[in-house]
């Protein structure tokens, strides 16, 4: 269901059925947390060594606290399970996608750690391009590139540009001769599949903006077309089925769908296609609801159905490259608020809601707004005895649709100044954030063994009014 235009969920008088009551309100609930948090002996949460008080003093709020080990152990740990999974076969790689979230700092952590970088635009280039990363590990995406953004890929070398229309081969191959070299292309490749969270839709799914669709053959047109292209070397084909999946359904049939079309390729081309690349998708837990599944699970099952599928269709099984950006960044980060108005609400009969303003909102965390996402939260400043209440937390945007949590237990007496700490808000928060009536945008900061680094400093009305020059 999505939020009303006009608000929020009105008439939800008691807490969802997905939302169990907690036994100790103050706990920090397995698996939603990043690695280090922790309660310290006062009551408040610390994180990366630093408690949210300091973190509140020094820096304000609101403000996106990034757990660095916590974000690196994730890329390691993805960048080991697939090369581990896959080395009997042909081996794999992971390109961090970078649209979950990106930074200076987290392109050259990602460099460091050896994964590629999955970039969609001129923005996320450059900012890669300044951390130094190298090009030939970039990956560009996106469906409508500019012919500057091409030019600029091809000229820092990123080892693929993955082309996701078939006037966007003519364009690559007339950029690649002006530059006089050749480019290496991905095919995405529309296969019918449409993931998200526990289900996936297996047919009809191509009314969509993305890829070039099996169906009606212009995939396989899109293959022909670059074998024959002057300036082009095909790497090969790219899939990606959605986003916030927990399982292994929906790659399955895409790669058999995509390997099918390899076959065809073999047999009506004589050409063998050596790559795969399978996209991102992977589900975290932003509540109870959420059970994800461990990289090394995730690995060694999609490898067995690669595997699996190469042998019957007789093709050796290619390389294969991953994408995920949700399943690194997301848990990494918290944002920490800070309590102003808490109204109880009445709603009919003996049923309230309390309703806790936060000095956020819709503008650092749209996604509750656009995609009624279910975040959960705690009281991190402090630890209450007081009996726990359903809570929704909201922003101070000027609308009523504007909510941060929908349904939360947070202790009854939660009041202006207490801190409240969300998290799970490490991918596509920050990436969509915006300046919706005109509140600067928090920063992001990282925290690691007791030191706060500030990585993107938060913005200010001179930021916003600087914009306005008419
Ligand atoms: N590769 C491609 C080609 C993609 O389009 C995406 C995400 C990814 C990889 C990374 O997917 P992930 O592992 O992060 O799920 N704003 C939405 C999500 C949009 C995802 C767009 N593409 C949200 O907040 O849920």
């Amino acid at each position: 269901m999505r939020a009303h235009e006009a608000g929020a969920l009105h008439g939800n008088d008691a807490a969802p059925t997905w939302l169990p009551y907690p036994s100790d309100v103050n706990t920090l609930i397995d698996g939603l947390w990043s690695r280090t948090p922790r309660r310290t002996e006062d009551g408040a949460v610390e994180v990366g060594g630093v408690s949210v008080a300091r973190i509140a003093e020094e820096v304000g709020t609101p403000a996106f606290v990034l757990d660095e080990d916590d974000f690196r152990h994730r890329a390691r740990a993805f960048r080991d399970a697939f090369a581990e999974a896959f080395r009997p076969l042909a081996g794999a790689d992971v390109y961090y996608a970078g649209k979950a979230f990106l930074c200076g700092a987290v392109a050259r952590w990602v460099e460091e750690d050896g994964l590629g970088l999955d970039v969609c635009t001129g923005g996320e280039l450059a900012v890669a391009l300044r951390a130094g990363f190298p090009g030939e590990r970039i990956a560009l995406h996106g469906n409508n590139k500019s012919l500057a953004e091409i030019r600029r890929a091809l000229e820092a070398g990123v080892g693929r540009i993955v082309v996701d229309s078939l006037d966007e081969i003519d364009l690559v191959d007339a950029i690649a001769a002006e530059l006089g070299l050749r480019a290496a292309v991905m095919l995405r490749v529309t296969t019918g599949v449409e993931a998200h969270t526990h289900e996936f839709i297996a047919t009809a799914h191509e009314d969509q903006k993305f890829g070039l669709s099996l169906t009606g053959g212009t995939a396989f047109e899109a293959v022909r077309r670059v074998l024959v292209a002057e300036h082009l070397d095909l790497v090969g084909l790219h899939s990606h089925i959605g986003s916030q999946i927990f399982d292994t359904a929906g790659f399955e049939v895409a790669a058999r769908r995509v390997l099918d079309l390899v076959a065809q390729v073999r047999d009506e081309l004589d050409h063998t296609i050596t790559q795969l690349d399978l996209g991102g998708g992977f589900g975290v837990m932003y509540n109870t609801q959420h059970t994800p599944s461990t990289p090394e699970a995730l690995a060694s099952g999609i490898a067995g159905i690669v595997e699996k599928q190469c042998h019957e269709l007789e093709l050796e099984v290619p390389h294969v490259s991953f994408e995920p950006g949700r399943a690194i960044a997301g848990p990494s980060t918290q944002t920490l608020y800070s309590v102003g108005t808490v109204k109880d609400v009445r709603l009919g009969g003996p049923h309230h809601r309390l309703y806790v303003s936060v000095d956020g909102g819709m503008s650092d965390n749209v996604r509750t707004a656009l995609y009624d996402a279910d975040y959960s939260c705690l009281l991190s400043g402090r630890v209450s005895e007081e009996q726990p209440e359903v809570v929704r937390v909201v922003g101070k945007h000027c609308e009523s649709g504007d909510i941060v949590v929908k349904d939360e237990y947070l202790p009854a007496d939660v009041r202006r100044g207490d801190l409240v700490s969300v998290p799970v808000t490490g991918a596509y928060c920050y990436s969509l954030a915006s300046n919706y009536n005109h509140v600067p945008r928090p920063p992001v900061i990282a925290v690691k063994d007791g030191e706060i680094r500030t990585l993107i400093r938060r913005e200010t009305e001179e930021d916003l009014l600087g914009l306005d020059v008419g």
